[in-house]
């Protein structure tokens, strides 16, 4: 072992390998660290549990300290479980490092193991050993998972392929074996090295892993039949007949996995997003389901979603997708935003620059290209209407097109025709299921064009679901193709069901429960929160099935709401928490690159901060730096961490946003001045506020928009 970050490395936290560097740890201290230590240095719980394991084994290893006398390891206490067990192995690895230099080939092991660890604990598995060129790790331990054997293919398949893109002197690309098996074994003590370890889980579900596994032709993953009946149809798998095989008696039953099936967009809306399955709201999907198929017919429907922030509108809307998702359908999601109430259009600018796959450093040009490609797609001819969407998404189309000579009036007409067709056009070659997402925060234009679609919808195969707040009063009830959901809080039996979702399945004491059902009145989003604060409070120990209180509760450690419960997590994230603040300035939703220019501190300290904001769940990614676009897990998460700002750091983080916006992001200045605009006049800058606005009245484009705001907005 080198140093400390070779060994946060090899256990795959590597990320901490700066914070533990800047507060002096290395190997010589590490064992001297303490969980609260681990917390002080914003250590998250799951990363510290492995931590705490990792280090008793270094402990094992080493001699005990001098002048100590040597303390008993901990020993865990053996526990039957439920684990998916994967066996890996390299191919021909014999031969290999008989073509290589010894010291390549330890490169490749290293960065086949490296590979294996990452991946492995991406999925929440468990890597128990690297036996040569060969891994075993469980997935269901420590934490079980609802969807283990799932995750374990997938983890296998991430692996073959992590491995094939392996660089390395060899002359061939790498290539695994992997088997993979399920069943009831008894862990001992993973905590300790070599001959002892091997002992460390019983039962015949590791053996029968290997066996399934020297069935395996390279790069490809076999199956036991105990895993197999949990896969459901969400792999291709294929029958590999009955074998014989060493050490089992009766012949064993095993599957070749050929790939993911095409519910594959159903584990990725469940786990990008973080989401877990949905709790309750039967009669809710009912109803939806049934609107969807009557809409399907060609009557088509909308459904209108309300109730209170966290209650969980987007949760049900997103279930919606989750249940449809094998059915062919095109998916058009909008989403307002607080920020944009007065931008004309905005969620429906924003949906055709998402769809249209526009990059920051596009040209002009480029977006144009892809425009075109986006509109071809309704099928419909799409010269006559490109330079009225150029228009709308302030893109510059020079001689390209004619130019528009509309009076604004007559251009915002035409305009709202347009994305009219646009989507007739793709509700006829199939059905589409519209989101229209917190309508409570949209323009009035938007609003317009709502109406409209929802009038031309009535012979179209097109589910519309829009989800609002209670104040927000849509004029569409009562219409006849329009439905209304107002969703309440959930039972206790559902809210029972949502911690244990969190806790992983281990119970809280009886005490806990209680006041998390009280103080929580049923509310989604409170329960997730208030229920990973209080796991993260350090007034529990885990045990095998459940948490034990580690001491009387403490009167004030179960906050009683939601702000405070939110407060309490981010200030167990101290170190990231500022990061977490700045990214609220700028917005519930934010981009890497504006936040890294906006904050000024190194880039591994920012991507780290905002891995460790995603490891708990309080702000979402697509993309990846510098593309990457975030977004607070809710609404009110963002507004938690920007009230938590003393009014003098918010303004002069807000000035410090719109210099940034002026100086590296003419897009934005240029398609979107009221939000340079609104960053300089919470900067208490009303002058440069309106400077911004002069300069920008000298361009045409957003001369032109302005104007068209003013008009559009009147009402
Ligand atoms: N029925 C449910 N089952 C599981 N999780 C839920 C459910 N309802 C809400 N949640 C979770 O609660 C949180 C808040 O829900 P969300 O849909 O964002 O609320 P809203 O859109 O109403 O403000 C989310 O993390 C969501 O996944
Ligand atoms: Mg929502």
């Amino acid at each position: 072992m080198k140093g400390i970050a070779e060994w946060l490395a090899s256990i795959g936290l590597g990320e901490y390998a700066q914070r533990f560097a800047e507060n002096a740890i290395d190997l010589s201290v590490v064992r001297d660290l303490t969980e609260q230590d681990l917390k002080d240095l914003g250590v998250l719980l799951g990363h510290r549990r492995k931590i705490l394991r990792a280090l008793l084994e270094l402990e094992g290893a080493a001699p005990a300290p001098t002048g100590t006398a040597a303390e008993p390891v901990l020993r865990d206490k053996a526990e039957r479980r439920h684990l998916t067990v994967m066996i890996c192995d390299l191919v021909g690895s014999t031969a290999l490092s008989g073509r290589l230099d010894p010291e390549d080939m330890r490169a490749v092991i290293d960065a086949y193991h490296a590979a294996c660890a990452r991946i492995t604990l991406t999925y929440d598995g468990f890597l128990a050993e690297f036996r040569g060129d060969g891994i075993l790790a469980y997935f269901g331990y420590p934490l079980a998972h609802e969807d283990d054997a799932e995750r374990t293919v997938r983890a296998g398949l991430d692996i073959i392929a992590a491995v094939a893109r392996l660089e390395t002197r060899a002359a061939e690309p790498l290539a695994v074996r992997i088997g993979i098996a399920t069943g009831v074994v008894v862990i001992g003590d993973l905590s300790r090295e070599g001959a002892l370890r091997e002992h460390a889980v019983v039962g015949e579900t590791p053996n029968l892993a290997a066996r399934v596994q020297a069935l395996a032709e390279p790069g490809t993953i076999v199956v036991a039949a105990s895993t197999r009946r949990l896969l459901g149809d969400l792999f291709r798998l294929r029958e590999l007949g009955r074998h014989e095989v060493k050490g089992i008696a009766e012949p064993i039953a095993a599957w070749a996995v050929e790939g993911v099936s095409d519910s594959e967009s159903r584990f990725e809306a469940v786990h990008v997003a973080g989401v877990t399955d949905l709790i309750g709201r039967e009669h809710e999907i009912d109803f939806l389901l049934e609107r969807k198929r009557l809409a399907w017919k060609g009557e088509g429907q909308v459904v209108l979603i309300s109730g209170e922030p966290g209650i969980g509108k987007s949760r049900l809307a997103a279930a919606l997708v989750e249940r449809i998702v094998g059915e062919a359908h095109t998916r058009l999601r909008y989403q307002c935003s607080p920020y944009h109430t007065n931008s004309t259009l905005r969620p429906f600018i924003a949906q055709l620059e998402r769809a249209a796959e526009f990059k920051a450093d596009d040209t002009s040009e480029q977006r144009l290209d892809k425009l075109e490609a986006l509109l071809a797609i309704s099928g419909s001819p799409f010269e006559p209407v490109a330079p009225l969407f150029a228009a709308l998404l302030s893109i510059p189309f020079g001689e390209r097109y004619p130019p528009l000579a509309l009076s604004p009036t007559q251009q915002c007409r035409r305009t709202l025709t347009a994305l009219l067709d646009q989507f007739e056009g793709l509700a006829r070659k199939q059905p589409i299921l519209l989101s229209f997402e917190d309508a409570q925060w949209a323009d009035t234009t938007s609003l317009e064009l709502l109406d409209l679609t929802i009038e031309r919808i009535r012979q179209l195969p097109v589910l519309a679901v829009f989800t609002f707040r209670p104040e927000f009063e849509p004029a569409w009830v009562g219409l006849p193709n329009v439905g209304t959901l107002t969703l309440g809080r959930l039972d206790r039996n559902d809210v029972e069901s949502m911690v244990a979702r969190v806790t992983g399945g281990r119970v809280l004491p009886a005490e806990v429960m209680k006041q998390i059902v009280a103080k929580t009145d049923g509310n989604p989003l409170f329960v997730e929160e208030l229920t990973k604060t209080v796991l993260e409070a350090g007034i529990l120990v885990e045990e095998a099935n459940g948490y034990r209180l580690d001491g009387p509760l403490p009167p004030l450690a179960i906050p009683a709401t939601l702000q405070d419960s939110l407060m309490a997590r981010l200030d167990r994230l101290a170190p990231v928490r500022e990061i977490g603040q700045i990214a609220a300035a700028i917005g519930r939703e934010f981009s890497y690159s504006l936040l890294r220019v906006s904050v000024g501190c190194d880039e591994p300290a920012l991507k780290n901060a905002l891995a460790q904001l995603e490891q708990a769940e309080l702000v979402f990614r697509r993309g990846e730096p510098p593309e990457a676009v975030y977004s607070f897990k809710h609404a009110l998460v963002r507004d938690v961490a920007y009230e938590s700002l003393l009014k003098s750091r918010r303004q002069q983080l807000h000035s410090q946003i719109a210099r940034a916006l002026e100086e590296s992001f003419a897009d934005i200045v240029a398609s979107q001045p009221e939000i340079v605009a609104r960053h300089f006049t919470q900067a208490g800058l009303v002058e440069s506020a309106i400077n911004t606005g002069l300069r920008l009245a000298i361009s045409h484009s957003a001369a032109q928009r302005m104007l068209l705001s003013v008009i559009w907005n009147r009402g």
